[in-house]
C-alpha cells in the first residue's frame, strides 16, 4: 500500500507489480529520469547565478529560439536515458530527428522509446517563473534488437505505457502515471530525494478556473470565443476566474490540483494551434484521463489522434471533465449551425 511521504524509489519497486508488462525495466527507466531531473533541477535552481539564462542563438526544427536551458535539459535527458542503456529510441522537440540507441549493438533488448519536451515554458526561465519537463514511453512497434523506426514514434496516445512532468516551481514536482492512476511526489532539496506528497492525484469533476492567451482571442474559432464568453458570464458559479502562467506544465498542474481548464486552440495564424501532439499533448492527456479529467481538441479525443509527423501540433482542450465537455459542445455547435 502506497503511503504518504514514501521515497519514489521506494514507491517504483513497490508498484512495479502493479504494472502490466512488468520486467523492471520501466522501472529503470523512471529511475533515470528521477535522476536526470534532479540535475535539471539543480541548473534551473541557479539560473540567477550562473550563465545559464537567455537565448542560445540557435533555433530548433519548429523554428523556435532556443534558450540556454532548453539545449541544457535536452542534453542531460538524453545522456542520462543514453548511458544507462534502458531505452532503443528517444524523440525530443529539440531535436530534428528522432535518436537511435545502440542500433549495432544485438544486446540492445530495450522495448521502450521516450519522447520528451526538455523544458517546457522556456520563455518564463529569464523571469523566475516556473517551468517543466514533459515526458512520455511507449512499447516499440518494431522488432526487440533492430534498430527503431518512425512507426516506433508514431504511435497514438492510448498506446502510452508511461507519461509525466516535472515541475521546477516553488517546489520540484515529478508527477506521473504508469496507467494506474497519478502520483506526485515532492524532491526535498536538502537530501535530494523525491517523496510521496501527492497520492492518487484527481482533477475535480468541476471547477472555476480557465487557461487559455486571451491575447490571442480575435484569432480563435469561433467555438471557443463563445466559451470564454460562457466562462466570463454571470451565472451559477460563473464568472470563472483567468490564470495563465504560459507555461503548459504549471498551467495543467494548478488545474489539476484546484479545478480549471487550459485551452490552446487553433488561431488563424497556427491552424494546428502551437502545442505539439507527441511531446506535450499526448502525455498530458494521458496523465489528465487517469485523474478522471479529459483532453481533446474539440472534435476528437487527443489520445485517439493518429500521428503522422514528429513535430505535430494539434489543438488543445485539457482539464476538469465537465468543463473540457462544455467547450467541446461550444465548438461542436458553430459546426453544425455553419
Ligand atoms: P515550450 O517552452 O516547450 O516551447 O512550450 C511552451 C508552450 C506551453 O508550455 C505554453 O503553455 C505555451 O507554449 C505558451 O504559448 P503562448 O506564449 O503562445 O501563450
Ligand atoms: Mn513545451
Ligand atoms: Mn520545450
Amino acid at each position: 500500500m502506497s503511503q504518504k511521504n514514501q521515497t519514489l524509489g521506494e514507491f517504483i519497486i513497490e508498484n512495479q507489480t502493479s504494472f502490466k508488462y512488468t520486467s523492471g525495466e520501466l522501472s529503470r527507466l523512471i529511475n533515470s529520469i528521477r535522476l536526470a531531473a534532479k540535475v535539471v533541477n539543480h541548473e534551473v535552481n541557479k539560473a540567477g547565478l550562473v550563465d545559464i539564462i537567455g537565448a542560445y542563438g540557435d533555433t530548433n526544427i519548429q523554428g523556435e529560439e532556443q534558450q540556454k536551458l532548453d539545449v541544457y535539459a535536452n542534453e542531460k535527458f538524453i545522456q542520462t536515458l543514453t548511458n544507462r542503456n534502458i531505452v532503443c529510441g528517444i524523440a525530443s522537440e529539440e531535436e530534428d530527428d528522432f535518436i537511435t540507441i545502440n542500433s549495432q549493438d544485438e544486446n540492445n533488448q530495450n522495448k521502450y522509446v521516450v519522447l520528451i519536451d526538455p523544458l517546457d515554458g522556456s520563455s518564463n526561465i529569464d523571469v523566475n517563473v516556473s517551468v517543466g519537463t514533459i515526458f512520455s514511453v511507449y512499447r516499440r512497434v518494431t522488432p526487440i534488437g533492430t534498430p527503431v523506426t518512425i512507426d516506433d514514434f508514431l504511435q497514438k496516445g492510448n498506446q502510452q505505457v508511461a507519461a509525466g512532468y516535472i515541475i521546477y516551481g516553488t517546489s520540484t514536482m515529478l508527477v506521473y502515471t504508469t496507467g494506474v492512476g497519478v502520483n506526485g511526489f515532492t524532491l526535498n532539496p536538502a537530501i535530494g530525494t523525491f517523496y510521496l506528497s501527492h497520492p492518487d492525484m484527481k482533477f475535480p469533476k468541476d471547477g472555476k478556473i480557465y487557461s487559455v492567451n486571451e491575447g490571442n482571442y480575435i484569432h480563435f474559432p469561433q467555438g471557443i470565443k463563445d466559451y470564454i464568453k460562457y466562462c466570463q458570464m454571470e451565472e451559477g458559479n460563473r464568472p470563472y476566474t483567468s490564470r495563465y502562467i504560459g507555461s503548459l506544465v504549471s498551467d495543467f498542474h494548478r488545474n489539476m490540483i484546484k479545478g480549471g481548464i487550459y485551452i490552446y486552440p487553433s488561431t488563424s495564424k497556427n491552424p494546428n494551434g502551437k502545442l505539439r501532439l507527441l511531446y506535450e499533448c499526448n502525455p498530458m492527456a494521458f496523465i489528465a484521463e487517469q485523474a478522471n479529467g479529459k483532453a481533446s481538441d474539440g472534435f476528437t479525443r487527443i489520445l485517439d489522434i493518429q500521428p503522422t509527423e514528429l513535430h505535430q501540433r494539434v489543438p488543445f482542450i485539457c482539464g476538469s471533465k465537465s468543463m473540457v465537455e462544455k467547450a467541446e459542445e461550444f465548438m461542436q455547435q458553430v459546426t453544425v449551425s455553419t
